[in-house]
């Protein structure tokens, strides 16, 4: 078997949700002492999106995760793996991965949660592909999402222009054909962890009224030194994980950076003299959603044809930790893939019901038991 290729992760499925409401930068100079230059000019953001109030990460995890199974056209009920990357869960625990493994009706999932900053997705996407080699598992679903609306102060012009919310997800398998993920490189100084985070709610400053009144429940950035770290980290990480796939810079077809700000993806994008039109920004329209950003920009990359078979595909990201992380893509799918059969669509819907019904069932069986014990144990007494 002189031909065979290694056992290698690759992605079989993609998909993508942003929620309908957006927040233009007009909107916000009517919020905060800004201006729709300022924002444009200093970040390259023109919108975002803003999670409607019956929306969650869970809820937009679910969307984009339905859409990557349906190109992947694998089964939920045969999902072994299930990982979600967000700082903006849908609460501190259960985690919103088991959330998500229950509404799909993934049955044969693990799931946890992965909370690394916008190198989240990242991060999850390298683990993920590691067991996928390794043997442990033959598939993966691995999701970037968050509802940063949540944490946002909107009263902070130096952080309130910068974020949005969304969801992105891929499908990784397992498979010996040529490509697939090649390399990862995963970075971090907790040194750094002051220049941005959400200081409360945590086990150093539980929430208190005191802590809600000081608005320590929001994010809190210095924004300069944050930019400094990303335009350095950034193209280290991207040499690192090229050379450690055995290529080169030049060899990128496509990169696609985090969509923090449009001035860092050019200051590391002329440090690593990619040609522009290799580069994939939606910034734009989505500005900084954390975990969702490389996975929806990826995945828009993709639907728009930017990725041919063979191509290398790059991602790096940056952010809370400090963390950064990038990986390196083979591209081993012939594109675009064709629509599954409308049949196919309907049963997966049907699954989809009975997946919600299943699991009403087992709530309400559980609660039933409950109270039986409880009446039981009355009786006794
Ligand atoms: N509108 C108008 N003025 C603003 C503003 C806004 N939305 N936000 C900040 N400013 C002001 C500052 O208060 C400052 O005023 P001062 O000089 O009177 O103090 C001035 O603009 C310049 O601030 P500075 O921080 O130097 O601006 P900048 O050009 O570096 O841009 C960021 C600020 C936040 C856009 C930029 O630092 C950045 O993108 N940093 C990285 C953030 C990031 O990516 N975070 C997520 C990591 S995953």
């Amino acid at each position: 078997m002189a031909n065979e290729q290694r056992r290698a992760a690759h992605i079989s499925g993609w998909g993508r949700y942003a929620p309908t409401r957006v927040l233009t930068n007009d909107e916000l100079s009517r919020m905060v002492d800004t201006s729709e230059e300022w924002i444009q000019q200093r970040t390259g953001i023109l919108e975002r999106r803003v999670a409607g109030s019956d929306e969650t990460t869970a809820s937009m995890s679910l969307r984009a995760a339905r859409a990557a199974l349906d190109v992947a056209e694998l089964d939920p009920r045969k999902v072994e793996l299930i990982i979600v990357a967000t700082v903006t869960p849908d609460y501190v625990f259960p985690s919103t991965a088991c959330l998500v493994q229950d509404a799909l009706g993934a049955r044969s999932a693990g799931a946890f949660d992965l909370s690394d900053g916008c190198s989240g997705f990242v991060y999850a996407l390298s683990v993920a592909a590691d067991l996928i080699v390794a043997g442990r598992y033959d598939n993966a679903l691995v999701i970037g999402a968050e509802t940063l609306s949540r944490i946002i102060d909107w009263s902070d012009r130096n952080t309130c222009v910068l974020f949005g919310d969304g969801a992105g997800a891929l499908v990784l398998q397992a498979n010996r054909a040529r490509g697939g993920v090649l390399a990862s490189v995963l970075g971090a100084d907790g040194s750094g962890g002051d220049l941005l985070k959400l200081p409360a709610g945590g086990s150093v400053h539980p929430a208190t009224y005191e802590t809600v009144d000081q608005r320590q429940h929001y994010i809190h950035m210095d924004g300069r030194e944050v930019f400094r770290f990303a335009t350095r980290v950034m193209p280290k990480a991207t040499r690192q994980v090229v050379e450690l796939a055995g290529l080169k810079v030049e060899d990128i077809a496509l990169f696609v950076p985090h969509q923090a700000n449009g001035r860092i993806i050019k200051s590391a994008v002329r440090a690593l003299g990619i040609p522009p039109d290799r580069v994939f920004t939606n910034l734009a329209r989505y500005g900084n959603t954390s975990s969702a950003s490389v996975p929806m920009a990826l995945t828009e990359a993709i639907e728009e044809g930017r990725v041919q078979k063979g191509d290398l595909v790059v991602c790096a990201s940056f952010g809370a930790g400090l963390a950064w992380a990038a990986t390196a893509i083979e591209w081993s799918l012939p594109l675009p893939v064709a629509k599954p059969p409308r049949r196919r669509i309907f049963w997966r819907r049907m699954l989809y019901h009975l997946a919600r019904i299943q699991s009403w069932w087992r709530r309400s069986w559980r609660r039933a038991g409950a109270l039986l014990r409880q009446l039981r144990e009355g009786e006794e007494e």
